[in-house]
């Protein structure tokens, strides 16, 4: 099955790296507006393909659709990244008018496509492809939960001194440095709350580390981080074509789910061949309904900034 990748910049580019090394797709296509950019970078990951044992085949193009035609999923990366000190908010202006020009071309030419939004601010850009689109929410999916979840359990891990792999833990609400809303409530180091090993003050320290953990980055790099983001959009694509029904936190259309409509949020989704498939109804402590909600207000007052 086909995948469309948008963006053949840091993010783009990791993640169809990610999605080719484990070889469930036959084929990615890399789109970038900037000349010989895409095709470049396609060449480049064609000639890991034989070091790396895989056979997806990735091509690119300088904004030619029509070699994106038939895409069962398309991720859309293109816009630009925040710099130290920035937020995802002050990105609004210029990618909005991107991602609305790149979704009408991706649906253009791949009507039934399943569109995952990285571009950010990204609850806000899901919301504007939601918007303006035409396609059903299901196959609308914004990725945050799954890149944050991943730094919390690292954030855990790290503080547990335990392996990744013993530790579980999600993020949901907004993508945002401010609207990040890590579960320690249901936070497991194998299957025991985490909550029996550390202190409050390393529970806040987790829970700081995880939310400012696209800044912390930022800052450490001069721009946004890719080999997580590659890595997690890498996981709900996969989910996808490979029908897997994972639990992945997504940003979706909310429906009065969580108490909230009209936004598109961090939470719980059953990720398999038809998109969402499923939103999972968790129970949250009264303070994360507060918390969830408060984010919802935020991210509100930014999809107010947008025009269609
Ligand atoms: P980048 O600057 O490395 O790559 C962006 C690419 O988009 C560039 O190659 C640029 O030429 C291309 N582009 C711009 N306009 C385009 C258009 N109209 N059509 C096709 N391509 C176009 O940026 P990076 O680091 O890859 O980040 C991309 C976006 O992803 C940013 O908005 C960033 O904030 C966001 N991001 C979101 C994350 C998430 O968790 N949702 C995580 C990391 C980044």
């Amino acid at each position: 099955m086909k995948v469309t990748v948008v963006g053949a910049g840091a993010v783009g580019a990791s993640c169809a790296e990610y999605i080719a090394m484990k070889n469930f797709a036959s084929e990615v296509v890399l789109v970038d507006i900037k000349e010989g950019f895409a095709e470049g970078k396609a060449m480049d990951l064609m000639q890991t393909a034989s070091l790396n044992g895989f056979d997806t085949k990735i091509t690119g193009t300088t904004g030619d659709y029509a070699k994106t035609a038939g895409s069962k999923v398309a991720v859309i990366t293109s816009g630009i990244p925040r710099k130290p000190g920035m937020t995802r908010e002050e990105l609004i202006g210029i990618n909005a008018g991107i991602v609305k020009d790149v979704t009408e071309n991706l649906v253009k030419h791949s009507p039934d496509v399943i569109i995952i939004v990285v571009s950010n601010p990204m609850d806000t850009m899901a919301y504007l492809v939601h918007k303006t689109s035409g396609l059903p929410k299901e196959k609308i999916i914004g990725m945050g939960g799954a890149l944050d979840s991943a730094r919390f359990k690292y954030r855990l891990a790290e503080a547990l001194e335990s392996p990744i792999s013993d530790v579980d833990g999600m993020v949901i609400a907004a993508h945002s440095d401010t609207g990040m809303l890590p579960l320690y409530s249901k936070a497991t180091r194998n299957g025991v709350p985490v909550s029996e090993f550390l202190s409050e003050e390393q529970k806040a320290s987790v829970i700081e580390e995880t939310k400012v953990g696209g800044a912390t980055l930022t800052k450490l790099l001069g721009t946004s981080a890719w080999y997580a983001p590659g890595a997690a959009v890498s996981v709900m694509v996969q989910a996808i074509l490979c029908d897997q029904k994972k639990m992945i936190p997504c940003s979706v259309m909310l429906d009065g789910e969580y108490g909230q409509s009209d936004i598109c949020l961090g939470v719980p989704t059953i990720i398999g061949k038809d998109g969402i498939e499923s939103i999972v109804n968790i129970t949250l402590t009264a303070e994360e309904q507060l918390k969830f909600a408060e984010a919802a207000k935020a991210v509100k007052e930014v999809n107010g900034d947008l025009k269609f």
